[in-house]
């Protein structure tokens, strides 16, 4: 390859590409409503009219599975900052422009069909719900690696994002304890898988039109790659909570986020590269390698954490029972 696409380059040649997978997306779609994910009859009216305030006895969530709602809800809620990206780096033309307000309107199911379930069933509280979602949604979300953008690095992002979405609303769900959770975190689960799709074959696609072009952004999306609600209140504390329970954790990323898709695009097989492509690969296989012993620490640091965590409530009901 002599030279890099130009972002106008790269829509035109892989156009065809869009158009067969926004097709291939909408045959496989299957239309969902959130009223249907919701126990509409567990709700009742909060104090303004008439009937009782949130409080937290109400909520029969963990708080481990409160954490995990918020933080998928909110990233959901963001939704306008991803449009941006997305819309800003695939233009409006054609099957671009189909595919950027199909996926942004199936996106907004999933924070309405959230909210409806958090608010119905008094899972967590309403008011600290909506100064968060007013706080994140103001802050917006900005690329991490926002000095080299373009298509490549968005379509880099995303497939690893959806990705993590995918196993992140998944595993929610199954600690939820509650069988409605579960099935609507499922659901939207699903979509997530079939976003995911979309924005893999169109990377794929590209690796193979300019296969050290793209591998580049691949790799420094890896690098720098952050869960979206990083930024928003309590990210920290809940994002630690669900590294620490296993909803979203280091190995994860490793084995159900990057791994399955980088063989999908047959990474390390690849024998279209020139000297620049393979020394990139050979920068993400080193940065692999690196992850792969970050996980084992943080799995030891989070084993040592948990131990001490049960040593300490052990401790407490004796205390209990002694008193
Ligand atoms: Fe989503
Ligand atoms: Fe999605």
């Amino acid at each position: 390859m002599a030279r890099d696409l130009t972002q106008l380059e790269l829509l035109s040649e892989l156009e065809p590409v869009a158009a067969e997978n926004v097709d291939r997306h909408i045959s496989m779609a299957k239309e969902w409503h959130p009223h249907d994910y919701v126990p509409w009859d567990e709700g009742r009216n909060f104090a303004a009219m008439g009937g009782e305030d949130w409080d937290p006895s109400q909520s029969r969530l963990s708080e481990l599975a409160k954490a995990a709602m918020i933080t998928n809800l909110l990233t959901e809620d963001n939704l306008p900052s991803y449009h941006r990206e997305i819309a800003e780096n695939f233009s409006q033309d054609g099957p671009w422009g189909t595919w950027v307000g199909r996926w942004t309107a199936e996106e907004n199911r999933h924070g309405i069909v959230m909210r409806d379930y958090l608010v119905v069933t008094r899972g967590v509280d309403p008011v600290a719900l909506e100064q968060a979602r007013m706080i994140h949604m103001t802050n917006g979300f900005a690329s991490p690696t926002e000095n080299e953008a373009g298509f490549l690095h968005s379509v880099a992002y995303v497939t690893f994002q959806e990705l993590a979405t995918r196993v992140s609303h998944r595993n929610t769900g199954k600690v939820c304890d509650d069988p409605i959770a579960d099935r609507m975190l499922q659901r939207v689960a699903t979509d997530e898988n079939l976003h995911m799709i979309f924005y893999r074959n169109m990377c794929g696609a590209a690796l193979d039109l300019t296969p050290d072009q793209s591998i580049e952004a691949i790799t420094l999306i890896l690098e720098n790659f952050q869960m979206p609600g990083a930024g928003m209140p309590n990210f920290r504390r809940n994002g630690v909570l669900m590294a620490k329970h296993g909803i979203y954790d280091l190995r994860q990323h490793l084995e159900e986020v990057i791994q399955p898709v980088l063989k999908k695009w047959k990474i390390f097989e690849r024998d279209d590269f020139t000297a620049r492509g393979e020394a990139v690969r050979e920068r993400l296989g080193l940065f692999l390698e690196r992850l792969g012993k970050d996980v084992l620490k943080f799995e030891e640091q989070r084993d040592r954490m948990l131990a001490r965590e049960a040593a300490k409530r052990e401790r407490e009901e004796i205390t209990t029972l002694a008193g």
